[in-house]
């Protein structure tokens, strides 16, 4: 079968490889649409953390079930799956506290593991779901940015009636401004230096759209960082309230930090929280999904072929659509 390859070095071929055999545990997915995100870019030119170069990239993905191990009761060839990317030990003291996502073994597809960027991919037959066909290709490879999204409205312990900002109006801000609309949000504010992306979040029910010069005197008891730059933590800490939340979504290069005010942080009662990942959100974003199709369509641009994923990667670094993803016909 053919398949997308970066080495260590930052090159991408497309190379011929040996179809994945399938384990006892595991079925084989044919992918039908896979998302790229940031952590491909990180794993292209940087390198990112848990990497096992060369790497097959592809997490963000959906496609069809062409064989099911035989330990695998929950789904037969032909099922329309979205896969949970997250392959976890379920034995460290973080799998058995229910943090999956801290899991100290974790070996993410498309990271530590062999991904969707290919004809076909081997994954446990846990972290695949079945997903309604009527989702369609795009919106179903969003599901797993949508459960890191549910993830970290989650970890706000709750948005209901409480003055919503989000930070960063691409992928994760918007589909979180959707999560915490869902969830009754008081009001939702969202940022973004990109007036098209401002111009989508509207379209999409977003209508508190504004670039980040615009906030001079507003206060939010939830900020979402979903920007992942320094500039827009420190302006979501300014406008944080009092007992206000602030969750940090966005990944900051490993050597930035950004000064915090203590005295402020004791006087408002703040709370800072990090959200990693999607935790045990992705059934409860197979779900979601269907509520938001439409608004998940206005964010997919037109899809590259897998096999073109050099041109697919430029094309997101230039920020041509809010969402980039692959299509393997
Ligand atoms: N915690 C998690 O589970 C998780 C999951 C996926 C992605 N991420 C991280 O979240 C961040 C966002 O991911 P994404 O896929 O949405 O990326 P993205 O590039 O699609 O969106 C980031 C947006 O932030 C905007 N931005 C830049 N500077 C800003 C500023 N000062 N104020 C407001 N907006 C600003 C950009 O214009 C862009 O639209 C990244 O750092 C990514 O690595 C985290
Ligand atoms: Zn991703
Ligand atoms: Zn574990």
């Amino acid at each position: 079968m053919r398949a997308i390859q970066i080495t260590s070095g930052h090159k991408i071929s497309v190379i011929e490889c040996t179809k994945p055999t399938v384990g006892s545990d595991e079925v084989l997915v044919k992918p039908s649409c896979c998302g790229i995100c940031g952590t491909d870019l990180h794993i292209l030119h940087h390198g990112f953390v848990g990497t096992n170069y060369p790497c097959t990239p592809g997490h963000e993905f959906a496609g069809r079930v062409v064989e099911v191990g035989r330990d695998v009761k929950h789904l037969k060839e032909g099922d329309y799956v979205a896969v949970d990317p997250n392959v976890v030990c379920s034995t460290c003291r973080w799998c058995k506290e229910g943090r999956p996502n801290l899991c100290i073994h974790l070996t993410p597809i498309g990271v530590g593991r062999l991904g969707a960027a290919a004809e076909y991919v081997a994954v446990p037959g846990k972290n695949a779901l079945k997903v309604k066909e009527s989702v369609g290709d795009g919106p179903a490879a969003l599901i797993e940015p949508l459960a890191c999204a549910l993830h970290a409205v989650e970890s706000s312990r709750g948005v209901a009636g409480r003055n919503v900002l989000v930070i960063g109006g691409g992928t994760m801000g918007l589909l979180i401004a959707l999560s915490a609309k869902a969830q009754g949000a008081g009001a939702i504010a969202i940022s973004d230096p990109s007036t098209a992306k401002l111009e989508i979040a509207r379209t999409a029910g977003i209508a508190d759209a504004r670039t980040p010069d615009q906030f001079a005197g507003s206060y939010f008891d939830v900020v979402f960082e979903a920007a992942g730059v320094p500039r827009a933590l420190a302006q979501g800490i300014e406008l944080l309230e009092k007992i206000g939340t602030l969750v940090q979504v966005g990944v900051h290069d490993a050597d930035k930090t950004v000064p915090i005010n203590p005295f402020i942080l004791y006087e408002r009662e703040q709370t800072f929280v990090g959200s990693n990942s999607c935790a045990e959100m992705f059934p409860t974003a197979v779900d979601f999904i269907q509520d938001i199709k439409t608004q998940a369509d206005l964010m997919i641009g037109e899809p590259f072929s897998v096999w073109d994923f050099e041109a697919a990667v430029e094309s997101m670094s230039k920020g041509h659509s809010i969402k980039t993803q692959l299509r393997f016909d």
